[in-house]
């Protein structure tokens, strides 16, 4: 037997009768976020690896864990020294010049390979003399190779920056509604491919409290608007980028004596980046953590009056929250304010949403010097949190029955024509009896049915039956127009 394919893991179908769903939550959420301003923007679902490393993080666990990155058959080493523009003529003569030639093998992959036998990496700097140039041949996945986007925040500032949006207005609001990938640990509510409905205000004037809290209230109102209302939003402010640093300090400084007991990705975390540390699932990290004094001891007093009328302006809104202190994300580009919406019956994967602020992300990668603030909410977790049963499969106005092969093609123009004249409609494309084409009319829930006999060929007519009331017209079958307006309003 020949073998049979499944979806790749942490992946699923979406099947037509779920698409219904899918469009209603979709639908639902661009209408609010017309409403509020928000335009819709569509980047490729692959970037450059380096554009994620350097906006979510080196030592993030998307960077370090979860990036699902594609390789090309091929080419791999002229592509990968070309995109970061080194000639690999040049490359490899000078490997020559200095004698390495004989010691490698000309292939990029075997060079990685050898090099990273840590002893000859200080003789490879005298070569290039230049640490950049080093780290793309040691490192060229960040450098040259793309991964799939693992969240939508990097390629919208990337795509802000590429077409000079700052020149061209003082504020961009953007929307987004697509897959995300991330190589996660699949269980239910944490998926391989996901989607996100997502948000970014980036601009000269998106540094506004206001413009905080406009983010949080319409991720709130787009949950709401779907039927939820079982969820808990958590906020938090980070402060700027020296306040985090002094935050920082403060955890590597209290937890020093207790850091030995951390899990071992807590170990890193506190050598590279402390702030995750808070953001660790482990019940024995947690439990070191929850003895802290977590407050906002951190903040300037900028930073302080800043979240002050962050929280202000959810209060006159009406959106309810918790300030959470221990809440950081596990993204590297936040400053400022933070928040995350849980959903409590989700169990163990409950975030709904998140977002923040990210003042420094435009300039880090290259743009202007201009704040931004956006959400994101996981549509799968939205769906697994939705109230059940609200939304209508969509319904044919008319179903076409055809009672012999001469019929048929008066029925197959007919409906051609119909849905030329925007009505819904099929036809089986098989002749079977009445009772059985009546019984698919009903399963694709058909409005009316036209019934084409010879008794009807004869006249030139159609009968057309309301398949609710059970009434019934006959109607000549070239009148297209009579025949749309009894099926559409009667
Ligand atoms: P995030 O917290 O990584 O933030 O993801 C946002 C939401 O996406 C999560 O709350 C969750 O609902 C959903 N999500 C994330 N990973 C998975 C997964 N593996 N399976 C199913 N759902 C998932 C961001 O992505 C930021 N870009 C949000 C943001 C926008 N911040 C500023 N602007």
């Amino acid at each position: 037997m020949n073998k049979k394919f499944n979806v790749p893991r942490g992946t699923s179908d979406i099947l037509p009768k779920e698409v219904f769903t899918w469009e209603y939550v979709e639908k639902e959420a661009r209408q609010l976020l017309r409403n509020y301003g928000y335009n819709e923007i569509r980047t490729p679902i692959f970037e450059k690896s380096e554009l994620f490393v350097r906006s979510v993080g080196q030592t993030s666990d998307i960077v370090q864990k979860q990036m699902l990155n594609l390789s090309f058959q091929g080419f791999v080493e002229k592509y990968q020294f070309d995109e970061i523009g080194l000639d690999s003529g040049d490359v490899f003569k000078k490997l020559i010049e200095n004698g390495w030639a004989e010691k490698i093998s000309p292939t990029q992959i075997r060079l990685k390979s050898y090099l990273f036998e840590g002893k000859v990496i200080g003789e490879m700097k005298k070569v290039f003399e230049d640490d950049e140039v080093l780290d793309k041949i040691l490192f060229p996945q960040y450098y040259t190779s793309l991964s799939l986007r693992p969240e939508g925040t990097a390629s919208i500032v990337r795509a802000y920056i590429q077409n000079n949006f700052d020149r061209l207005e003082r504020l961009s609001k953007f929307f987004y509604i697509g897959p995300m990938f991330r190589g996660e640990r699949p269980q239910k509510g944490r998926l391989r491919q996901f989607h996100q409905i997502g948000a970014e205000a980036i601009g000269p004037e998106s540094c506004s409290p206001y413009l905080d809290a406009e983010i949080i209230a319409l991720s709130v109102a787009i949950l709401k608007a779907l039927g939820l209302s079982d969820f808990n939003l958590k906020l938090n402010s980070l402060g700027d980028e020296e306040d985090k640093e002094n935050f920082s300090k403060y955890l590597k400084k209290e937890l020093k004596p207790v850091s030995g007991n951390f899990c071992s990705n807590c170990q890193r975390r506190y050598r590279l980046n402390v702030l995750r540390v808070l953001d660790c699932n482990n019940k024995d990290c947690q439990a070191i953590v929850d003895g802290l004094d977590i407050h906002d001891a951190h903040l300037s007093d900028k930073s302080r009056e800043y979240f002050k009328e962050v929280c202000g302006a959810l209060d006159r809104l009406k959106v309810s929250y918790e300030i959470f202190p221990k809440l950081v994300r596990g993204l590297d580009y936040y400053t400022h304010t933070v928040f995350e919406i849980s959903a409590p019956s989700l169990g163990s994967q409950d975030a709904l949403g998140a977002g923040g602020r990210y003042s420094n992300l435009v300039s880090q990668l290259g743009g202007p010097d201009v704040d931004a603030v956006g959400f994101a909410l996981g549509i799968e977790r939205i769906l697994l949190a939705m109230p059940k049963g609200d939304v209508e499969a969509g319904k044919l106005n008319v179903f076409i029955i055809a009672l012999d092969e001469k019929s048929f093609l008066k029925a197959f123009a007919l409906l051609h024509q119909l849905r030329d004249a925007d009505v819904s409609g099929d036809m089986s494309y098989r002749i079977s009896s009445m009772k059985s084409q009546m019984r698919l009319a009903n399963k694709k829930g058909a409005g009316h049915v036209i019934i084409l006999g010879e008794a009807e060929m004869q006249k030139g007519e159609v009968t057309i039956k309301n398949m609710e009331s059970g009434d019934q017209a006959v109607e000549s079958i070239n009148n297209i127009k009579t025949i749309k307006n009894i099926i559409l309003n009667q």
